[in-house]
């Protein structure tokens, strides 16, 4: 049925054959600093020891168990695929015939140059062809897995995962950069858009919802760079955030009542330190008959109450036209009669707009932003609104913070690559142009086991009546608060 193809572009050069195998070692990852506020580094007493867990490991680890000899017999064969069929008629089949086609073909050429494989590998070399053609190709059984959180291609040779918070080079590559780019080329087009030289950062979302970022040659010097943010189809939730360690029952419970008691939240921490995790988990206090808005750049919030209206912003289509900004959406939101606003990340002049919305009647709104500490989160919002060109003096933008705000929830990604919520802030006025903090939980590393993992606690500081005592109090909350704070106190 396929004749000659004609075009010659997906073809891998013949001097790709051999993709280099990754170098043995691999450069630490830059360790993540210790929450700040954490005050221990080291263990408590004795000495400490060594730093084991913070060197990625020498030897990339096995995905599939594909060796070398296997991935040049598979370059062989896909070459001689690459030749006899035609990928535009093949391009016209649906994915399960396309599969069929491909494979009849594989099987043909794999008997014809009489190609020794056990039924196991030829039956893996047969997916991951099929995947080459029709999928994302070396990506797919990554994007198969639910433990990986993050997938990032740093050109043809080097994809790493992050696992268990731990970052690992794997033994995954492409045949050459010209693959590399043509499936990012696939992975953006499904969003109506293009990465080449002209246009060479792109995010865009897979179908499963993960979220993807491209940035191509020239800016990117190596190959492209491609990162995938996995999208997690069970969510955590804070149970499991408790089990993990992340946050203390009591600490849970203070999250539930700042949920519930619908106090105007900002989650703030580094990247990948688990913001939205916890957005989603304090999305679960919300009551089911709140009206509740929730605007986010790549929709990745799971709200379980029947009474949500889910908002994405949209980029610059080819001609530069087109875009809905985050500030549009929350300007918007206020004209749709909500309850509740969430903003997924907050990173620009939409700061404005959400505080706005937190101090004219939409309690329990909450938001997620990029900042290393509670203090430093209330700064970058103040900064924000200044370069959004407001011109507001400083100190009616403090005010406009603090009359908003009521807590922040700093999440952090520690040394060790665990993720635990560090403090659990109120912010509580303003005394002259200062604002005033206090925390009311806080995560202290005491030590480190002999496994490397940082041993530590929450605790709660001593404050038994928190600035929301009067709100807990109306939703009859006050008793459970009580008890969680004096329950975690020294
Ligand atoms: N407490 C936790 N324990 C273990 N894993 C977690 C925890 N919180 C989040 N994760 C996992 O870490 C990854 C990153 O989480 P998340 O997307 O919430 O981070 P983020 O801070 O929003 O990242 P970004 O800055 O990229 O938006 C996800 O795979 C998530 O499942
Ligand atoms: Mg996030």
């Amino acid at each position: 049925m396929f004749g000659r193809r004609t075009a010659e572009a997906d073809a891998p050069p013949p001097a790709a054959t051999q993709a280099a195998k990754p170098k043995a070692s691999v450069a630490a990852p830059k360790p993540v600093p210790a929450a700040p506020g954490a005050p221990a580094k080291k263990p408590a007493s004795g000495s400490p020891p060594p730093r084991v867990h913070a060197v990625a490991k020498a030897q990339p680890s096995e995905i599939g168990g594909r060796t070398d000899e296997y991935f040049q017999t598979k370059t062989t064969i896909f070459n001689a695929l690459i030749d006899t069929i035609d990928l535009s008629q093949l391009a016209q089949l649906d994915t399960a015939s396309a599969a069929e086609e491909i494979r009849d073909i594989v099987n043909e050429i794999i008997s014809i140059k009489n190609v020794q494989m056990s039924i196991a590998e030829q039956e893996a070399l047969l997916q991951d062809i099929c995947n080459d053609v029709l999928g994302y190709g070396p990506l797919e059984p990554l994007l198969a897995r639910d433990d990986i959180a993050d997938i990032m291609v740093n050109g043809a040779n080097r994809v790493f995962i992050e696992v268990g918070g731990k970052i690992q080079l794997t033994n995954v590559r492409f045949r050459d950069n010209a693959q590399l780019m043509n499936i990012c080329q696939r992975i953006v087009s499904q969003v109506g858009r293009r990465v080449d030289e002209a246009s060479p950062i792109c995010d865009a979302r897979l179908p499963d919802g993960s979220r993807v970022n491209v940035i191509a040659p020239p800016l990117s010097i190596d190959g492209a760079a491609l990162t995938i943010r996995k999208f997690k189809k069970d969510k955590l939730r804070i149970a499991d955030l408790v089990r993990f360690g992340s946050i203390s029952p009591e600490g849970a419970k203070v999250l539930e009542v700042i949920g519930a008691c619908r106090i105007n939240t900002l989650i703030s921490g580094g990247t990948g330190s688990g913001k939205t995790t916890l957005l989603n988990c304090m999305t679960g206090f919300i009551e089911h008959d709140e009206r509740v808005i929730t605007c986010e750049d790549a929709a990745e919030l799971q709200l379980q109450q029947p009474h949500v209206v889910r908002l994405e912003t949209r980029p610059p289509n080819l001609e530069g036209q087109g875009e809905v900004t985050m500030r549009d959406l929350v300007k918007n939101c206020l004209r749709m009669r909500p309850e509740r606003i969430i903003v997924g990340e907050v990173r620009g002049p939409e700061a404005f707009d959400l505080l706005q919305a937190m101090n004219t009647g939409h309690d329990g709104s909450m938001g997620t932003l990029h900042a290393n500490s509670p203090r430093e989160a209330l700064q970058r919002v103040e900064s924000m609104i200044t370069m959004g060109g407001y011109n507001l003096p400083s100190k009616t933008i403090r005010e406009m913070i603090v009359g908003s705000i009521d807590v922040v929830i700093q999440a952090a990604r520690l040394r060790d690559g665990s993720r635990r919520i560090t403090h659990i802030t109120e912010v509580l006025g303003t005394e002259g142009d200062t604002i005033i903090t206090q925390d009311l939980f806080v995560y202290e590393v005491t030590g480190e086991d002999e496994n490397g993992k940082l041993v530590g606690r929450h605790r709660s500081t001593g404050i038994a009546r928190p600035a929301f005592w009067d709100r807990a109090k109306y939703y009859g909350m006050e008793e459970a608060l009580a008890e969680a704070l004096d329950s975690a106190a020294e």
